[in-house]
């Protein structure tokens, strides 16, 4: 794994629940990181809380500002933005890590449910439009929950293990079968009762 040390984590959407909990870790971690809003100033607001309960160096920015400082930049924003969101920041992407958290799921009365997605997946979807940046799928199944709840140390194992090193963990390759099928279980996930998805991300 190559050395993390000096890089800035941007978290696009980092005001939500998944992407504070991921910008919590990473901040724990020793890393620098830069929260991403719509609005600047929500981030800030955002960051400044993070920054106060982990000791981190946190600041916030709107997302195009964030996008910029990140050297691995996280996607955590709901489907409905995702294909907008990075075609408005492609050129300030280009040539960084990007690591796209998005599913794409609907949500109806009778709960999640997992949507047809034309590339086959958010993350195949980013890979088609962010063609200058190495595009990597990763915590789709991780829920915003377990960040304040694992262990520091196993948390901090799988950022840095699924963040990776510059070049594209294997597993990531069959976006086809992974992310697209990886979106699909979420619904699963989220619909199963509290009770019966207490197992640990491993
Ligand atoms: N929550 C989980 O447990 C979990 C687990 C695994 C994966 N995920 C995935 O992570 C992503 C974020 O989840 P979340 O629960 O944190 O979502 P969320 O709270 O609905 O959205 C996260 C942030 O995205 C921004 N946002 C909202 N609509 C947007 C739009 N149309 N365009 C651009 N930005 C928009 C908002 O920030 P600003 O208003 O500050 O811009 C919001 O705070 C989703 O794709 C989800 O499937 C979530």
């Amino acid at each position: 794994m190559s050395d993390l040390t000096g890089k800035t984590i941007a978290v696009l959407g980092g005001t939500g629940p998944q992407g504070r909990g991921l910008a919590r870790r990473f901040a724990t971690a020793g890393l620098s990181v830069v929260i991403g809003s719509r609005g600047a100033e929500k981030a800030e607001k955002v960051a400044a809380e993070l920054a106060e309960a982990t000791g981190g160096a946190v600041t916030g920015a709107a997302n195009a500002d964030a996008a910029a400082a990140g050297d691995i930049v996280l996607v955590v924003v709901p489907w409905d933005g995702h294909k907008e969101l990075l075609t408005e920041l492609k050129p300030v992407l280009g040539g960084k890590i990007v690591v796209d958290c998005v599913n794409p799921l609907g949500f109806d009365k009778q709960g999640p449910f997992a949507l047809q997605v034309e590339e086959g997946s958010a993350t195949q979807q980013a890979a088609a439009i962010l063609t200058e940046s190495t595009v990597v799928g990763a915590f789709h199944n991780v829920s915003a929950g377990c960040w304040r709840t694992l262990r520091s140390s196993r948390s901090t194992v799988t950022c840095w293990c699924w963040v990776t090193s510059g070049r594209r963990p294997t597993w990531c390759r069959r976006w086809r079968t992974r992310c697209r099928g990886c979106a699909g279980s979420t619904a699963v996930v989220v619909a199963m009762p509290t009770r019966w998805r207490r197992s640990r991300p491993t």
